[in-house]
């Protein structure tokens, strides 16, 4: 039952307030960015809102910061700022920017070729290194997770003989218009209002229902239409959404009855852990890897007294994780409840270069065999030309064998524990009606009392304006977040100071915003 308590209008600040602050708080940026402002200006020749990428025009600032070196979780804008970032490209940096394996392995091997659309002796070992972690014994590998997502659903199909997916309603999975499908206000579904240029009706071959409502999956997955439920564990781009306790379970049970397939999309949630949140939730499959389950989730409100998570990570520091590939012992069949018969990851797995993967079990591997084998010869409709290059797998080789490790993850942990509990303190200190939430190395604070149980809650939770003003003020006070909603993504490199500058910066907000 909705908590009508948790639902309610809350009183934080005004709007005025807020539009006074964030007047202010763009003076400030335009006086402090001159060159900035600059390029911005001799950039709408060439480029839509004067960006390379529009969504980069997407910032709360009045032009976007142009940035000249990103280095471990230091950017430097072209104005000669140092700026903590705590954005990571939005995952793809996930590790920090160039850790320093990442830039050997450039130097080393950028001389060897980067493309030849031809297998590799780089692609076994990425694939052992891949199914040590995730459990899944095959792979193809994209350019980027949107790729991946969008050949595993073409896959799904063919190999189920299904029209229908399914999604949760708020969910991202990159530019793949099957899942630009939301519930709509009066009933049914909708195609999002904000897709361009797609001229065909999606929502016949779409469901969408609540994440966390296992009675309308199970109504959804009735029809024995569906072919695969694409999700991510847990909802990272809708503010944030846990899976309620033995929601993954019942979904994984629900589609095993249904024979639809079920893929994890663990682009944002392999900040999780080294086996993403798949096997941070399972029975403590990343044990297996010397890194204890430790990283649950928290839920409810981020409790100051609440122990540090990842104390107990990296037991087995130093060890690279190719030994861990190949002494890696077979799962028992009890530890893998969330096992997924698809898995896609994509953003840092290359070092923040395109490169993506989707893995899957042996049994769906037979099945796309067998109906490739069948299929006229000519284009298939999946893959790229750039996929799998060379240069990419000896990256991904770099990131799973020495920078995604568990001491990377216990550092990661340890300073978004951090965030997390100084946010907190500062929300508690002034009785403002926010949560924050955190999992692993990721934290969201989000508008309202308690954290969202599905993506209409989420979403109700959204004020644009007020996220925009503390967002501005941050970067004002040499700190980054990610432009779309209110998260903080911990890397490797951050500090103990980072995180307290980033508290510091948000609490000197909050005064201002409630001085404004
Ligand atoms: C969960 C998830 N999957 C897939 C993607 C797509 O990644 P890319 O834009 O690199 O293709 C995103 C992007 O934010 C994402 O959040």
């Amino acid at each position: 039952m909705p908590n009508a308590a948790a639902d309610a209008p809350q009183a934080d600040f005004s709007s005025a307030q807020i539009a006074r602050f964030f007047a202010a708080e763009s003076q400030r940026f335009r006086a402090t960015h001159p060159r900035c402002a600059a390029l911005h200006a001799q950039a709408q020749r060439h480029f839509l809102f004067g960006v390379p990428m529009h969504w980069m025009a997407d910032t709360p600032a009045p032009f976007p910061l142009f940035v000249d070196a990103a280095q471990g979780a230091r950017l430097v804008d072209a104005d000669g700022h140092e700026i903590i970032d705590f954005c990571l490209g939005d995952t793809g940096a996930m590790f920090g920017h160039s850790p320093a394996p990442i830039a050997r392995t450039l130097a080393e091997f950028g001389a060897q070729g980067a493309t030849t659309m031809l297998p590799s002796a780089v692609a076994l070992e990425v694939a052992a290194l891949l199914e040590a972690r995730f459990g899944l014994p095959m792979w193809q590998f994209t350019a980027t997770a949107s790729d991946a997502n969008r050949f595993l659903l073409r896959w799904a199909r063919a190999i189920t003989g299904r029209p229908c997916i399914l999604v949760f309603h708020g969910c991202y999975h990159g530019t793949v218009d099957d899942t630009f499908i939301d519930l709509a206000e009066g009933g049914g579904t909708r195609m999002r209002a904000s897709l361009l240029g797609q001229v065909h009706d999606l929502t016949p071959t779409t469901r969408v229902v609540e994440f966390n409502d296992s009675a309308a999956l199970e109504a959804a997955l009735a029809p024995g239409d569906v072919a695969c439920v694409l999700t991510e564990p847990v909802l990272t781009n809708i503010g944030m959404v846990l899976p309620e306790p033995g929601f993954l379970q019942t979904l994984r049970a629900l589609t095993r009855r249904h024979g639809t397939l079920l893929a994890f999309d663990e682009t944002h949630t392999i900040s999780c852990g080294p086996g993403g949140y798949t096997r941070a939730d399972g029975l403590g499959a990343c044990r297996t890897l010397g890194v204890e389950s430790e990283n649950v989730p928290q839920r409810g409100q981020f409790l100051p007294d609440s122990p540090p998570h990842g104390a107990t990570m990296g037991q087995e520091a130093g060890k690279k994780w190719a030994a861990a590939a190949h002494s890696q012992p077979t799962i028992p069949k009890s530890d893998r409840l969330l096992e997924p018969d698809m898995l896609v990851l994509g953003k840092p797995i290359a070092g923040g270069t395109p490169g993506a993967a989707y893995g899957f079990s042996a049994e769906v591997g037979a099945r796309m065999q067998a109906v490739k084998a069948a299929a006229a010869p000519g284009h298939s409709g999946i893959g790229t030309t750039l996929s799998a290059g060379l240069l990419t797998l000896r990256l991904m080789r770099t990131m799973l064998a020495e920078v995604m490790d568990g001491p990377a993850y216990a550092r990661m942990f340890t300073t978004a524990t951090r965030v997390a509990e100084g946010l907190q303190a500062q929300i508690a200190a002034r009785a403002l009606p926010w949560s924050v939430t955190r999992i692993g190395a990721r934290c969201e604070v989000q508008f309202r009392p308690t954290p969202p149980r599905n993506g209409s809650e989420a979403r109700a939770a959204f004020r644009n304006d007020l996220e925009a003003a503390l967002q501005l003020a941050l970067l004002n006070r040499g700190v980054l977040l990610t432009p779309f909603h209110n998260m903080v993504l911990a890397c490797p490199a951050h500090t103990a100071q980072d995180a307290d500058t980033l508290v510091a910066a948000f609490a000197d907000a909050l005064d201002g915003l409630a001085g404004a």
